[in-house]
């Protein structure tokens, strides 16, 4: 029974997932080639903000369970399963640079030759199907000169969101094995039987092609409901009084449909959905099929900017000369990344107009002063942002952002204007300001009446009427 694992790789994915074995009774053995990382990780400092992250990584340190090195012959002596986490970015044309994975792989095999025991390598890098049989598995014979049964190849997918990364590691949905023999399979079976006890959670082992396929089509899935619930935003944004909450809702009572990833906004970023979405497009590209699902959803998560600005300038009669404050820069509450932040994609377009903004994130503002230099100003507290501003843009969904009164806008603000990209207030609240929110049509209506809806089949023909309550 493997007991001795290392980590390679100490991002998003690789830190918590290196924590949490750390805390479960595994010894592990994390890599990073980072140096400024290492030291960072050494003195007990988390390099990224993920939710217990922080207290976990102090706990495992203080233990003696978690060791950080940037030396892989170290690694590799001292584990017997190693979890590859490396970065897999995108190139220009969308599709995925391996660099790093085929580097780390390539020394992790070389280090292998030396040594003579069984060895099982889990992929956790997302990677286009194909790559752990044709590509890694080819470099580990090649480099190490062992043979399958000598050592061990899963492709098994990550599913945490950031954020709540830990939460689920410790709880997930499921586990997807990919792999290349049934030895590697039960192999990193019994690890996750060690790690979780009993219940296992639900697994599917699988080839490496379809589990690498899982990962991939999870994605684009997740990306399509987001992009389906923005479209309907869009058809809202012309009917007055008409609300795609409601319609979510409504939709998402359907058990086949469920309610998750129905939000309506402005759309998908982060590090992985727009990234994984290009890739997708790319690979069937390659296979010579054109996804046309997968080119509409892009068009339409591109469409929520142009709508956000446009909805900006109504608001505010032109953007010209205006000064705009912008909550939220993280692409999602309860992180620091902005990595493809639909917030940076939004100010990019309204720097285009003639506009001075400010800038307040509770986590990011450090990472997106590294995209946005000095063409923005950066708040520590909101009512500095908010201070002399003419509109004030709500972008990223903290939950410290629900807090913001009409009368709080009022006192900072030379003309106070708020437009909700994420449908986090009640319009109601807001009545005294210009208020616009992204996912709302028009409200025609002031005082408007609740209406309760009733359909039924009546001589084959479909009626609908509705009863003022
Ligand atoms: C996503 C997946 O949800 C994870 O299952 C997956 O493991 C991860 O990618 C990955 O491949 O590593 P994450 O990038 O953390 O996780 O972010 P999500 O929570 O999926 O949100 C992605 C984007 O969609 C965010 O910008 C969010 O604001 C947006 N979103 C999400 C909506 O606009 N509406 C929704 O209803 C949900």
């Amino acid at each position: 029974m493997i007991s001795r694992i290392s980590v390679v790789g100490l991002g998003y994915v690789g830190l918590p997932l290196a924590c949490a074995f750390a805390f479960r009774s595994f010894k592990v053995i994390g890599l990073d080639m980072d140096l400024e990382k290492i030291k960072l990780l050494k003195e007990g400092e988390a390099p990224i903000y993920e939710e217990g992250l922080q207290e976990l990584l102090k706990k495992v340190l203080e233990k003696g369970s978690l060791k950080i090195t940037s030396n892989y012959r170290e690694m590799v002596e001292e584990s017997d399963a190693c979890f590859v986490c490396v970065g897999t970015p995108a190139n220009l044309d969308g599709s995925v640079d391996l660099k790093h994975i085929k580097e780390s792989i390539e020394i992790i095999s070389e280090c292998l030759r030396r040594i003579d025991k069984y060895f099982l390598l889990v992929i956790r890098s997302t990677i286009p199907p194909g790559t752990t049989s044709n590509i890694i598995k080819k470099i580990v014979e090649e480099k190490s000169g062992k043979k399958l049964g000598q050592y061990g190849l899963c492709f098994n997918p990550e599913f945490l969101r950031e954020g709540k990364a830990l939460h689920d590691i410790f709880n997930p949905g499921r586990i997807i094995i990919g792999a290349v023999d049934k030895k590697s399979g039960k192999t990193l079976l019994d690890i996750y039987k060690k790690f979780y006890g009993e219940p296992t959670p639900p697994v599917l082992i699988t080839s490496p092609i379809n589990a690498e396929l899982i990962k991939y089509a999870n994605n684009v899935f997740l990306a399509t409901k987001i992009s389906f619930i923005n479209m309907i935003s869009q058809l809202c944004q012309r009917l007055p009084n008409a609300d795609v909450k409601v319609v979510a809702e409504g939709i998402g009572m359907d058990k086949r449909i469920g309610r998750e990833f129905l939000n309506a906004g402005l759309g998908w970023g982060g590090s992985c959905l727009p990234k994984d979405v290009k890739a997708f497009l790319k690979f069937g590209e390659e296979m010579g099929l054109r996804l046309k699902l997968v080119e509409s959803i892009i068009e339409i998560n591109e469409l929520q900017i142009e709508n956000a600005v446009k909805l900006a300038e109504d608001l505010v009669g032109g953007l010209n000369g205006k000064r705009i404050s912008i909550l939220g820069l993280a692409f999602k509450p309860g992180t620091d990344d902005v990595r493809e932040s639909r917030a940076i994609r939004l100010i990019e377009e309204l720097l285009k107009y003639n506009v001075r903004i400010k800038v307040h994130d509770p986590k990011a503002l450090q990472k997106a002063k590294k995209i946005l230099g000095d063409r923005v100003s950066y708040c520590k507290t909101f009512e500095e942002c908010l201070t002399d501003s003419d509109l004030c843009i709500l972008v990223t969904e903290w939950p410290e952002y629900k807090k913001l009164k009409q009368e709080t806008l009022k006192k900072y603000m030379r003309k106070p204007a708020l437009l909700d990209c994420r449908r986090l207030y009640n319009p109601e609240e807001f009545k005294e300001i210009k208020f616009a929110a992204i996912v709302l049509g028009p409200i025609e209506m002031k005082n408007s009446f609740t209406y309760r809806s009733y359909s039924s089949f009546h001589n084959d023909s479909y009626i609908t009427f509705q009863e003022k309550i």
